[in-house]
């Protein structure tokens, strides 16, 4: 079971999910019985107890919600209190994580009674704000809490606490986060995909988005519709970090014919010309030969900026443009296979290389043409395909994100207090006798707080985290 599950206004809770949480019956504070998740109810009676001693009475007023009991109570609030109440108070159907059964509104005791009037708790407040000291130790935190309407969706519920389990909640609460905050922290890494034929990069980056909720999505390296394999994907704070990830070796097996050449260096494109091949073609010779470091020109079909307009723009518009060379590397080429005049290579190579380019090259080496017709990334640095998921896996919620720590080889330290502080306001520090060029700094929870790069003999803040 995870604790740490969000309901929210954009994260719905499927009837499968709700059905899935173990759920114990319970007395609420009219003495009727209420359903609430089993974990949660244990955690609430030690808090209970805990607060009896100290003199504090409180009780369940309301836990699971059923959708039924969730849209009894906007109906019951808004012909109460009205509409603007509802949007502050109540969570649509779907979307409370009342639904989950880990959510408590709780009420005071006081002379004997309990006080159920909203007044009543606004009144009572000192009381409320006393019990919130504790309730971290217990596994609960605070869900709604004041001034942070516009990341929870919700005006101040002093009332409304959810179970998350002790570590997670003394985390949250010590940290003064959201729930929201800490999941887009939990949910930000390294997604690895073995992207399809005819899918775009960015639809890959918009179903990662759409499936977690989170805007910030990336990848560190366009694989064209044509291409398939490895799409290394960056989600949240990992996004900040895709410079490092994009500038890593990748390897490709690759397809090519000869004899023809298209305006989009794959067979995708319009065919420009076209040749008869010798049958003496030296193919070992040629990649034997482009095992090496060249000035490779850019393809005209490709996002790349010439006064500050995309190459492919112009070559839409009909316009001729010189295209830039770029320096490439290509540090193992050879071929796997060759069958009825379809050659197959496996490549590794630098940054911004581009294989059509390379195979262009190639052809006009061996005095003729040629375009790729197959292109799969097989790795990015230590990325394996083999360890990537497909889009079905994604939507089928089979997947697991690497946490930013554990795709960064560099060295790592855990910090508190003090220094803690320091590093997540980006302070420069200049005490820290390590050797290493880059420190990547980990809260308590293991979550990324700042990426740090030395100069000077000081240690600077390069990737400040969220
Ligand atoms: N009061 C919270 C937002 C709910 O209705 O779930
Ligand atoms: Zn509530």
């Amino acid at each position: 079971m995870d604790y740490t599950i969000l309901v929210n206004k954009y994260n719905k809770i499927s009837k499968e999910e709700m059905n899935n949480i173990e759920k114990v019956s319970v007395k609420d504070i009219f003495n009727e019985d209420i359903l609430i998740e089993k974990e949660t109810l244990f955690y609430f009676n030690k808090l209970k107890e805990f607060l009896n001693k100290k003199g504090i009475e409180i009780g369940i007023d309301s836990a699971y919600r059923s959708i039924e009991d969730q849209e009894e109570i906007i109906k019951k609030y808004r012909e109460e209190r009205g509409e603007e109440y509802v949007k502050k108070y109540v969570a649509p159907i779907n979307t409370s994580e009342h639904h989950t059964g880990l959510a408590i509104d709780f009420l005071i005791k006081s002379e004997g009674k309990f006080l159920t009037e909203i007044e009543d708790i606004w009144n009572n407040l000192d009381i409320y704000l006393e019990i919130h000291k504790y309730i971290s130790n217990f596994g609960f935190i605070l869900r709604y809490p004041k001034g942070r309407e516009k990341t929870t969706g919700y005006s101040y519920e002093p009332w409304h606490i959810r179970y998350v389990g002790k570590k997670t909640a003394t985390y949250i609460m010590n940290s003064h986060i959201t729930l929201e905050e800490y999941y887009f922290k939990k949910h930000s890494g390294i997604l690895l995909i073995n992207k399809e034929k005819d899918m775009t990069s960015r639809d890959v980056v918009n179903i990662i988005s759409k499936k977690l909720h989170l805007k910030k999505v990336g990848h560190t390296g366009t694989l064209d519709p044509l291409a398939t394999g490895l799409l290394v994907i960056t989600i949240g704070n990992a996004t900040k970090i895709g410079e490092l990830l994009t500038s890593l070796d990748k390897e490709y097996e690759a397809e090519f014919v000869l004899g023809v050449l298209t305006d989009t260096l794959d067979i995708t494109g319009k065919v420009l010309k076209e040749k008869k091949t010798s049958s003496k073609i030296d193919i070992e010779s040629a990649l034997k030969h482009f095992t090496t470091t060249y000035n490779q020109e850019v393809p005209i079909y490709s996002a790349v900026k010439v006064h500050g307009k995309k190459l492919y723009q112009y070559a839409r518009e009909n316009k001729t443009i010189k295209l830039p060379k770029k320096e490439v590397t290509i540090k193992k080429l050879e071929l796997l296979d060759y069958h009825k005049g379809l050659y197959k290579i496996k490549c590794l190579v630098s940054k911004g290389t581009y294989i059509r380019s390379l195979i262009r090259d190639i052809g006009e080496y061996l005095n003729t043409y040629a375009t790729m017709t197959n292109l799969k990334r097989t790795s990015q640095s230590n990325f394996l395909l083999k360890d990537s998921f497909t889009i079905n896996d994604i939507k089928t919620s089979n997947f697991k994100i690497i946490p930013i720590k554990d795709c960064l080889n560099i060295k790592k330290i855990s910090i508190k207090d003090d220094l803690l502080f320091k590093v997540r306001n980006g302070v420069v520090l200049t005490d820290l006798d390590y050797d290493d060029e880059q420190i990547l700094f980990l809260d308590e929870e293991g979550f990324e707080v700042a990426l740090y790069r030395k100069e000077d003999n000081k240690y600077k803040p390069w990737k400040v985290f969220i």
